[in-house]
């Protein structure tokens, strides 16, 4: 997907065209030029441009017969008609052709701004139909989850092959990198889908509710249990459960849905009647649970039978190929749902989004998107716009280069030095839970632990 509006000059008059391109480049379009109506044809071909705009007089084509060709490379193109002799004639015929609309040499740009606005406000309006419609149908497919990258793909796969499965799902990756968003994508594409999905979240349920919350609980079992109440369990019967922050639940929660697991029944507080159940179980940690489970904080006989088919997502630094797209789709996004015209993101600004860590992920992201879209007043997002974490994060790499020269270290100090400080940063993190760490780090824990050693770091 392109982020600016990219326009199509078509004229033979060169410094014309040069201070068209100049003009169009400072209001924040991608110009693109060609001299001669054959070139122009091929450009509409190769570089699909948003907008085309076209001298009528070109010495190798006639104005008509131009027209005609754009529309058959591509019929939804807005043509707009640039001409130097003025006739209603040659505009009337040019608008019958399909123009868009016409305007007279010399050109005044700022009329130029106005046509080319209504020409992409028309596109606008055209493709938010098409733009609904395709919600619709997104809501339930993986077409609604961006995702370029080899990980992202990969995961696609393994979804594919499990989504017409009942198997239970343990999906992990850090906060905001998409979990539920995938849970719901599995939830929504099987065979329970006209069934409930009922999400759970483990972490905010304070833990005295949470057991009531999950299996329900009879009349009179606890003070303020005035009357039956069903269970999110009971909720989800035929449909799914998500179960997020499954780390976060309480040992003897743990052995309890355990038994609802395995027993595939469960029994409301304060009652001994069984309830039958058929649900889907897919649940979501942000923490290692495998580490919890070495850590003896949670049973490993229930991670075992959480974790039939783990899917990992990765954080947003580890595939940085997702940074442009998901930008863009968000862009789109919020400018639709906010009623502005077509937003772009200077280079600047790209290269600022693409340096910075994204420690809050797809969330931060799209966070970061939806107060620029609702904040930023021109149409071009410079690095100004953004917020000040993501600038200075940008600046980061170079000044810590400068500081090392400044000390005058060498470089196999340098390095070791940044080794121990990006170690101690990452234990510091992961409150030094040493396979955590290790992930952000992008090594294998033992690797992690060989430095560590190396490095005498405790
Ligand atoms: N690949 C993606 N494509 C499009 N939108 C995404 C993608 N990943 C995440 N999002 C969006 O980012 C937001 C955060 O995603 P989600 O709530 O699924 O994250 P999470 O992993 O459950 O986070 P947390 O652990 O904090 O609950 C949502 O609005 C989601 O729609
Ligand atoms: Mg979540």
């Amino acid at each position: 997907m392109k982020l600016k509006t990219r326009i199509l000059i078509i004229d033979d008059d060169e410094p014309g065209r040069q201070i068209m391109e100049l003009l169009l480049k400072k209001a924040g379009f991608e110009p693109v030029s060609a001299g001669n109506g054959e070139q122009g044809i091929s450009m509409v071909r190769n570089k699909k441009p948003d907008l085309v705009l076209v001298d009528l007089f070109l010495p190798d084509k006639s104005g008509i017969d131009i027209l005609r060709e754009i529309r058959q490379v591509n019929p939804e193109l807005e043509v707009v008609v640039i001409t130097g002799h003025a006739s209603a004639e040659t505009a009337v015929k040019a608008m019958k052709e399909g123009a868009f609309d016409y305007i007279t040499k010399p050109v005044n740009f700022e009329e130029l701004k106005i046509v080319i606005a209504k020409a992409i406000e028309k596109q606008r309006l055209m493709s938010e139909n098409f733009y609904l419609r395709k919600q619709l149908q997104e809501r339930f497919r993986f077409s609604s989850i961006i995702g370029d990258s080899l990980a992202m793909q990969r995961l696609f796969e393994r979804m594919q092959r499990i989504v017409k499965t009942d198997s239970t799902v343990l999906i992990s990756g850090e906060s905001g990198t998409g979990k539920e968003l995938v849970a719901r994508a599995l939830h929504h594409n099987g065979r329970r889908k006209g069934h409930a999905f009922v999400a759970v979240n483990c972490g905010s349920i304070p833990e005295t509710l949470l057991e009531s919350e999950l299996f329900g609980h009879a009349r009179g079992s606890f003070t303020g249990a005035v009357r039956d109440k069903i269970g999110k369990f009971e909720a989800a019967n035929h449909g799914t459960i998500f179960l997020d922050e499954i780390g976060t639940m309480p040992m003897h929660l743990q052995a309890k849905l355990l038994r609802v697991l395995q027993e595939q029944e469960v029994e409301r507080v304060g009652s001994t009647k069984p309830i039958k159940l058929d649900v889907r179980i897919i649940s979501a940690t942000n923490v290692d649970l495998e580490e919890q489970v070495r850590l003896g904080v949670f049973r490993d006989d229930l991670f075992y039978r959480l974790n039939v088919i783990p899917l990992h997502l990765p954080p947003l630094r580890e595939r940085r190929e997702d940074l442009l797209p998901l930008a863009s789709h968000f862009l789109d996004k919020f400018c639709h749902l906010m009623g502005r015209q077509m937003m772009t993101v200077s280079k600047p600004a790209l290269d600022a989004l693409e340096r910075y860590r994204w420690p809050g992920n797809v969330r931060e992201l799209q966070n970061v998107i939806e107060r620029l879209v609702a904040l930023t007043e021109q149409d071009v997002i410079n690095p100004a716009d953004l917020p000040s974490e993501i600038n200075e994060a940008s600046r980061q790499p170079s000044g810590v280069c400068i500081e090392l020269l400044a000390e005058g270290i060498d470089m196999p100090v340098a390095i070791e030095k940044i080794e121990r400080k990006m170690i101690e940063k990452a234990l510091q993190m992961s409150n030094g839970v040493k396979a955590r760490a290790a992930r952000l780090l992008g090594l294998n824990r033992t690797t992690l632990v060989e430095k560590m050693k190396r490095l005498e770091i405790s």
